[in-house]
């Protein structure tokens, strides 16, 4: 196993009903900055909660943080925490909200364009930051229990990660119920996010580090199990709680220690996201089965053991294993109801993959990857089997 380091500093409250803690666990006369996004939070009773809970801090509220943050919404709510001199954001939403809340965190007491922080990484050396926590409403991307973040610059359709270990929230509030209002869009959303964490972490070369690996092949399959059950019934608690448990566990760093990541499906992916408006979690599905058939003989061995211990494979060849284990994954994807080809989503990708390719030149994307072996050409050839 490689050496590593590990501090997570998320406290994680966990459970039905557990947003009333909410009162315990922000700072005591903190001036709050209530972040929300389109107003599901209240159609859900969500809101209520929220604001019981916090009847003896003065609040301030900020709404409309939309799908994928734009950097020019966020700026908004940057000036209202300098103007009212905010000193806590609470972030009730899903990774949108929350990640747009990290942004929020670093660009309250910095002193220079602001988008520099994310697209120069300068969040990282940013040494004052706003702390934050949040109260979850959609499973998927991990933001509750990470330090990192993704923002769009609307102006310039640029999607961009950001982060660094002081963005962790101080607290994330985890309660499954809050799944039931999701549509089942978001649902198949969350579960493909989360499957694809950890196939990021997963499927890459052989290792070492045998726990890492059999703690994400238990991810997988407990997504594989209740994937199918949430999108059927969202109140089942038993399949909720696990589902939201899963969506954390699989980006909370964890899985990643000690091991090779690999992270190329993501950043091809944003790049969809970013030209096309569309999810997150369904430029991954486009993506990343044809990442995995491009670098097929790297990824060989792990395919195998996926198919093996995921999918309960055997009997044939091991190149037919890890053949089929890509089309299982596919199967799976769109039995949740989510297309895998970029043509099912839009007509206009004449130009997309030779703009990915540009993109990845220009930000020298060179070599991303567990083998540094996706750069400008691989990305824009997988961009072009997508289709
Ligand atoms: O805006 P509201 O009205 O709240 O509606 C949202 C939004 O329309 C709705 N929703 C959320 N909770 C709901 C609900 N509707 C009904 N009931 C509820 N309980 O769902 C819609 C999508 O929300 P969004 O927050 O955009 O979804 P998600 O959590 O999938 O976040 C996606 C964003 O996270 C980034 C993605 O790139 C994307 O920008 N990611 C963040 C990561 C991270 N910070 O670690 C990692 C991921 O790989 C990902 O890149
Ligand atoms: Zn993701």
């Amino acid at each position: 196993m490689k050496s590593f380091e590990f501090k997570n500093p998320t406290k994680i409250i966990f459970g039905e009903g557990e947003i009333k803690k909410l009162s315990d666990n922000i700072p005591a006369g903190s001036h709050v900055l209530l972040a929300y996004g389109g107003g599901s939070i209240k159609k859900n009773s969500v809101y209520d909660q929220v604001i019981e809970a916090c009847k003896n801090f003065k609040i301030t509220e900020f709404s409309g943080i939309e799908p994928n943050p734009h950097f020019e919404t966020l700026m908004k709510a940057v000036e209202i925490i300098r103007d009212e001199k905010i000193d806590f954001i609470l972030a009730v939403g899903g990774g949108s909200v929350i990640d747009g809340c990290k942004f929020l965190s670093a660009a309250a007491f910095y002193d220079g364009d602001e988008w520099d922080l994310v697209a120069k990484g300068l969040s990282r050396k940013q040494e004052r930051v706003l702390p934050f926590g949040t109260v979850l409403t959609l499973p998927a991307t991990g933001s509750e229990m990470n330090s990192g973040a993704v923002v769009t610059k609307a102006a310039t359709q640029e999607k961009r990660t950001f982060g660094g270990p002081q963005y962790f929230p101080v607290f994330s509030i985890c309660d499954p119920t809050v799944i039931k209002s999701l549509p089942k869009r978001q649902i198949a959303n969350g579960v493909v996010d989360a499957f694809t964490h950890t196939l990021e972490q997963y499927l890459t070369y052989k290792h070492d580090a045998l726990l890492q690996d059999r703690i994400a092949e238990g991810i997988l399959q407990t997504l594989i199990e209740i994937g199918p059950k949430v999108m059927e019934d969202p109140s089942d608690y038993k399949a909720a709680s696990n589902f939201m448990w899963s969506a954390t566990m699989a980006l909370n760093g964890i899985l990643r220690l000690g091991v090779p990541t690999d992270w190329a499906t993501h950043m091809i992916a944003h790049e969809l996201t970013a030209l096309h408006g569309i999810d997150h979690a369904r430029t991954l599905a486009i993506i990343a089965p044809n990442l995995y058939r491009k670098l097929f003989d790297n990824k060989k061995e792990k395919l195998v053991q996926y198919g093996k211990r995921v999918w309960g494979l055997s009997g044939e060849s091991d190149i037919e294993i890890a053949e089929k284990a890509i089309e299982m994954t596919v199967t799976f994807f769109q039995s949740l109801g989510i297309d895998t080809k970029l043509s099912d989503y839009t007509d206009d990708y004449k130009d997309t993959a030779q703009t990915v390719s540009d993109r990845f030149t220009e930000r020298k994307w060179l070599g991303l990857g567990e083998t540094q072996k996706v750069g400008p050409d691989l990305a824009k050839e997988i961009v072009e089997m997508s289709i």
